[in-house]
């Protein structure tokens, strides 16, 4: 049985203050039997004071980008180092927004992907369509392309410190959920991709969370697919009300 992972990605939201308001709501209003894993991913300059609140409970940290270099001349750019010397378990890769709006490449994603597994740090690594690839009936082939070139050259070993994140760039902060069935459909496929790349159980221990509009209303029978095993919210992990009833639904 996979663990559900629940993970709240606060993109560009939350300065030091709501950040600390929010993490400290979310801590209060957490039930003790809760089973599913959660992981929040502030902004980097809360990464820090947020985890001085979250350490020692089970909340877990994550950021939402770093650069593949080690250290240098790269002005505005973080280490996967930096990352982990503040607490920092998962970072997501390859989100659609660092696509789309900052033209990152399967190739730099690639490369973030194996700078992170190197040091220990355990990517939360995002593929998606857009709507007029889903329209045209590309799907399938875009996650499959997606899926092939960000994980060049990573071991099966490491694949179990990977989780992948299925987001449909046209549901992403649009209030549009692919429907339960849409998602198991390419949750299902890339778990056959990555058995075929990888081996059988690493593809049946991988966790394949969902993204996009995921809210306390949908959760529930999205994550009651056979394949889909946690989420990735944007827009519900705002608000700590929201994101624990993602959670208590897992
Ligand atoms: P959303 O964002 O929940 O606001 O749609 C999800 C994401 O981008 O990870």
């Amino acid at each position: 049985m996979r663990k559900k992972v629940i993970a709240g990605n606060w993109k560009m939201n939350m300065d030091l203050h709501q950040s600390q308001k929010l993490v400290s709501e979310i801590l209060n209003g957490l039930g003790r039997d809760n089973k599913a894993e959660i992981i929040v991913c502030p902004p980097f300059t809360s990464l820090s004071e947020v985890n001085s609140l979250i350490k020692s409970t089970k909340i877990k940290l994550g950021a939402q980008n770093m650069y593949y270099e080690e250290s240098g001349a790269y002005t505005a750019e973080i280490s996967a180092d930096m990352l982990m010397s503040v607490g920092c378990e998962y970072v997501i890769l390859g989100h659609s927004e660092r696509r789309v709006i900052f033209d990152e490449s399967d190739d730099q994603i690639n490369k973030k992907m194996k700078a992170a597994l190197a040091k220990g740090l355990k990517p939360i690594f995002c593929v998606g369509e857009l709507l007029e690839q889903r329209e045209s009936g590309e799907t399938m082939k875009v996650i499959s392309a997606q899926i092939e070139k960000g994980l060049e050259g990573v071991t099966s070993e490491q694949m179990k410190n990977i989780i992948i994140a299925y987001e449909p760039v046209w549901a992403i902060g649009t209030g549009k959920t692919a429907t339960p069935e849409q998602a198991q459909e390419v949750h299902s496929f890339i778990r056959e991709l990555v058995a075929k790349k990888f081996l059988v159980s690493v593809s049946e221990n991988l966790i394949i969370q969902y993204g996009g509009s995921v809210k306390p209303e949908n959760a529930g029978e999205l994550l009651s697919q056979k394949d889909i095993d946690g989420a990735l919210v944007g827009g519900a992990c705002l608000k700590a009300d929201l994101f624990l009833g993602i959670i208590a639904s897992a």
